[in-house]
């Protein structure tokens, strides 16, 4: 079997035995094209096998553009510099969502909206005193966003644009109030209520590090910091949390409910975790003595399962634009608080270490998004264990401009993969005394 023509023409040849099959080509706008498979099964018996789905597009989509080789990226067509100098979060999720950037109406709208629904229902107070202290606050995250789901039966109503648009503020709005009592629960402090007279950034700082006997002044450098890491996780097409909130979404369940799942996906170290797991190293190397080329060899070791998290992009093979931005705010931060984080220091360190071994660059890996952002959730003042709900305040209007654009799509169904079956043939049932 082999593949036929390059997709210079509209339509690729693929030869299975002694059938040629005319394969569609889709055109994308950046010359990100791909081979239609759709009819393939169809018309050959034939499926496509592609585990971890690197060449497997699930989706067209208008949202995000990025270019790994070239380390580009684009939400909305608008360069991810120009929104990190000249954006605000909530402007950033207006365009997401809705297509464009907002005009002045339309964003003083936006935020009206997003900042009167910052409270969550009273009631889901019982929720988070009934988790364990220790509970991890992504777990109390992902269980908050699809428990209010309970409170709003009109999130059920998909096919209500008047009933989708409510749900989706409501999202934006209090899904920082649920990350910022995660966090108190975690603790042991009292819950704090939303400001709605502060931005959306200094909100939630306020949410997480006021107490009822002290207020929390908001340093505007470290609110403009958080509202740029905002900017930056904002999207990233189809990336494993993006693709489950679609696939979620593809079976009708509610937007709660998919971006719930979006939230677990996210947790795991392999992706949206891996700010967490970068300070854990980070820690570990420092504790060990600050040996840096003995870890580096250790993520080397092939029997080793050890890897130096916040290294390595599925998609970026030259460099992640997003770390880029993120190293020269994490300078700043660490000016502006006053933080002497040797930490930093030490990622530093680490990276010029890596980016001078073989291993790392013939495997291209660089520094991705999370390398240095959980530098500065630190320096904020953030526990380790928060750096991922940041993420996922941030990566939320992307899930939800992802799952709009899902649901308005005519090309959609149900997510549904197949597989290649390789267990043991048909046999009868041997009743159980005779095993
Ligand atoms: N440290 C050491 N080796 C690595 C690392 C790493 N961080 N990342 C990849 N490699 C090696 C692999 O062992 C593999 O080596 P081999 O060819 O000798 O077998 C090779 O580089 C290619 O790696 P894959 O795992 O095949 O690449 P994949 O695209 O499947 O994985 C991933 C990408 C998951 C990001 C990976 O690079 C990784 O585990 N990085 C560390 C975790 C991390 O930082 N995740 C955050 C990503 S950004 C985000 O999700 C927000």
């Amino acid at each position: 079997m082999t593949a036929g023509s390059p997709p210079t023409t509209d339509a690729a040849e693929l030869r299975v035995g002694d059938r040629t099959l005319s394969l569609p080509v889709v055109r994308g706008t950046e010359g990100d094209d791909a081979l239609d498979i759709s009819r393939l099964r169809a018309e050959s018996g034939l499926i496509t096998l592609d585990p971890g789905f690197g060449n497997t597009g699930a989706a067209t989509s208008a949202i995000t553009f990025l270019d790994g080789e070239a380390g580009v990226l684009r939400y909305r067509g608008y360069p991810i510099e120009q929104l990190a100098e000249h954006s605000t979060f909530l402007e950033v999720a207006y365009l997401l969502v809705y297509g464009d950037l907002p005009t002045q109406e339309q964003l003083n709208s936006f935020v009206t909206e997003v900042t009167h629904h910052t409270l969550i229902r009273e009631e889901m107070r019982n929720f988070f005193d009934s988790f364990p202290t220790d509970a991890h606050p992504m777990a109390v995250l992902a269980s908050g966003v699809v428990g209010m789901s309970t409170f709003y039966p009109d999130s059920q109503n998909i096919f209500d644009a008047d009933a989708v648009e409510v749900t989706i503020n409501r999202l934006i709005a209090k899904v920082p109030t649920l990350a910022a009592w995660s966090f108190k629960k975690a603790v042991g402090q009292p819950y704090v209520y939303p400001r709605n007279d502060l931005g959306y950034a200094p909100n939630l700082l306020h949410m997480m590090f006021a107490v009822p006997s002290e207020d929390y002044e908001v340093d505007p450098a470290v609110a403009e910091a958080l509202d740029l890491l905002l900017i930056l996780h904002a999207d990233h097409e189809q990336n494993a949390s993006t693709s489950t909130v679609r696939l979620v979404g593809s079976t009708h369940a509610n937007l709660y409910a998919s971006i719930s799942a979006g939230i677990s996906a996210l947790w795991g170290p392999l992706h949206g975790g891996a700010n967490e797991a970068v300070i854990n190293t980070l820690e570990q190397i420092v504790a060990d003595g600050g040996n840096l080329q003995k870890w580096v060899d250790k993520a080397k070791d092939p029997n080793d399962s050890f890897r130096l998290a916040g290294f390595g992009h599925r998609v970026y093979k030259n460099f992640d634009p997003r770390a880029t931005i993120i190293k020269r705010a994490a300078d700043r931060v660490l000016a502006a608080t006053g933080a002497d984080d040797d930490l930093f220091e030490v990622a530093q360190r680490l990276e010029e270490v890596a980016l001078n071994d073989e291993y790392f660059v013939g495997r291209k890996l660089y520094p991705n998004v999370d390398f240095y952002s959980g530098l500065i959730y630190r320096a904020i003042g953030f526990p380790k264990n928060m750096y991922t709900n940041c993420f996922a305040i941030g990566r939320l209007p992307g899930w939800i401009a992802q799952w709009k654009e899902m649901m308005s799509s005519p090309e959609t169904k149900i997510g549904r993969p197949r597989q290649v079956y390789v267990g043991t043939g048909s046999r009868d049932y041997v009743a159980i005394e005779q095993r």
